[in-house]
């Protein structure tokens, strides 16, 4: 068999992040060899999203660009794979191979085979379990990794795709899970975020996601604990009590609100209201006092009204949240909102966003600078440039940036800080007295960068 190079990139979401060190670890344990430049690969792979056509159209470009690697052979996998098959043959000839989100198990042999002989594959069937044959053993050393615990998603919320790309929900068995974070942790790996499209829709027997989390914290030694995403409706006070008790299950939780009218809430098929979010809010403080939360917030959904978008606005006072990632409504084809006329105008959902924007600054500003003055400890994952100084960046248990004058301070160290000052929403922190706890273990290389929307 012919070695050969793969070069990966990835847009969307973490999952996908995650998979293409999947994808990387497949073709690594088949002896190929995975490169960071594109103009050195025999094979390219872009990883894609579907979420919003505007992530579909950068994948676009992105693969347009990337076929002038002439002889690179061009592999598209994701959700846009899984929408689009044969048809990205038409819009990207370069493209000699379609995987849908299901198949990447396939992916060494197909490549192997296409190099060969130049044929063309595509693969859209669903796996039906949550493994993967592989993980992301070649890029393991970063401080922080990913661990998919779920696949899929059967929400149906009106507006989305994902279920219709990323199939039934899949859960991993814990064992494959623990095993996987015992390996990140035995190669420096000090903080962990369990993913899945809804984590609280775990189960493996009798175990759900709860009980996973408590025998990750049991059974493995990783220092920092978390988890991306959950839905509303399903978390319950049971997963804010583990974290109450475990100093290692991070203090933050991302909860996606999507809007803040019960109408809209009702027509996006969220099965919450606004009051019974903000009653989880109540619950999920009241158990862990400095919980931070972060959300997500669609403007323009089909129908709302000016009134409608003032009640989010209004949320977003309430809710204390700590960050809010904020989109425009794009109608996505075969969802059950993309049947109702997308009949909010481009300018009103620009001028949402940007109304929604402001407040989410106002209050983040708020929240972040009642923080001033507090000790905590962050977690250092990497550098940043200030003009001519170099300091050091880490992170809050709550998932809050700080940054660090270097002094003796490596990657991987866990150091006490007082937060001093906030400048664009990250702190600069003093180191405090106390104990720096070193990683024992060397950190090994940074992962690869990733391609975000
Ligand atoms: N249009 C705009 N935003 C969307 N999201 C999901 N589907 C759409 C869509 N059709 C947003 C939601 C979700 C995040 C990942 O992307 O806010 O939580
Ligand atoms: Fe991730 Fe959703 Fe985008 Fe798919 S469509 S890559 S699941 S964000």
């Amino acid at each position: 068999m012919k070695r050969l190079k793969i070069y990966r990139e990835s847009f969307g979401c973490q999952m996908n992040a995650y998979e293409s060190d999947v994808i990387a670890s497949l073709f690594a344990d088949r002896g190929h060899a995975i490169v960071e430049e594109p103009e050195r690969a025999d094979c390219i792979i872009v990883n894609t999203c579907s979420v919003r056509d505007h992530a579909e159209r950068r994948a676009i470009g992105r693969l347009l660009d990337l076929s002038r690697h002439r002889e690179a052979l061009i592999v598209v996998c994701g959700c846009m794979a899984q929408r689009l098959g044969a048809a990205l043959f038409d819009l990207v000839p370069a493209v000699r191979i379609v995987a849908g989100t299901g198949s990447y198990a396939l992916l060494p042999d197909a490549v192997a085979a296409s190099a060969e002989d130049g044929g063309r594959f595509v693969f859209l069937e669903m796996d039906d379990d949550g493994e993967y044959g592989a993980s992301p053993a070649d890029s393991r050393g970063g401080v922080s990794r990913y661990v998919s615990i779920t696949k899929g998603c059967e929400n149906y919320c009106s507006y989305c795709i994902v279920p219709y790309l990323r199939g039934k929900t899949r859960s991993r068995s814990a064992e494959a899970i623990v095993r996987e974070i015992s390996s990140d942790v035995a190669h420096g790996t000090r903080d962990i975020t369990m993913l899945g499209q809804n984590v609280i829709a775990y189960r493996d027997g009798a175990l759900d996601f709860r009980g996973l989390a408590e025998r990750v914290l049991a059974e493995t030694d990783v220092r920092r604990l978390r988890f991306l995403t959950s839905h509303p409706r399903d978390v319950d006070a049971s997963v804010f009590e583990l974290m109450a008790r475990e100093k290692r299950f991070c203090s933050h939780i991302h909860l996606p609100v999507q809007a803040g009218s019960d109408r809209i809430l009702a027509a996006m098929n969220r099965g919450y209201t606004r009051e019974a979010y903000l009653e989880r809010l109540r619950t999920a403080r009241s158990i862990v006092p400095g919980i931070a939360v972060t959300t997500d917030i669609i403007v323009g959904f089909p129908t709302e009204t000016d009134e409608e978008f003032a009640q989010t606005l209004d949320l977003v006072r309430e809710a204390r949240f700590d960050a809010a990632f904020t989109f425009q409504y794009s109608p996505r084809a075969g969802t059950a909102a993309s049947e109702t006329p997308d009949d909010v105008s481009a300018a009103k959902k620009k001028e949402r966003l940007y109304a929604l924007n402001a407040v989410v600054r106002e209050e983040r500003g708020r929240i972040l600078s009642a923080q001033l003055g507090n000790r905590t400890e962050i977690l250092l994952d990497g550098a940043s440039h200030k003009g001519e100084y170099r300091l050091l960046k880490g992170r809050t248990p709550e998932f809050r940036n700080v940054l660090v004058p270097p002094g003796g301070l490596k990657d991987g160290d866990i150091v006490p800080v007082v937060l001093k000052r906030l400048v664009n929403f990250t702190f600069e922190g003093e180191v405090a007295a106390g104990g720096i706890e070193s990683n024992g273990r060397s950190s090994g290389p940074a992962p690869i960068p990733r391609r975000r929307t």
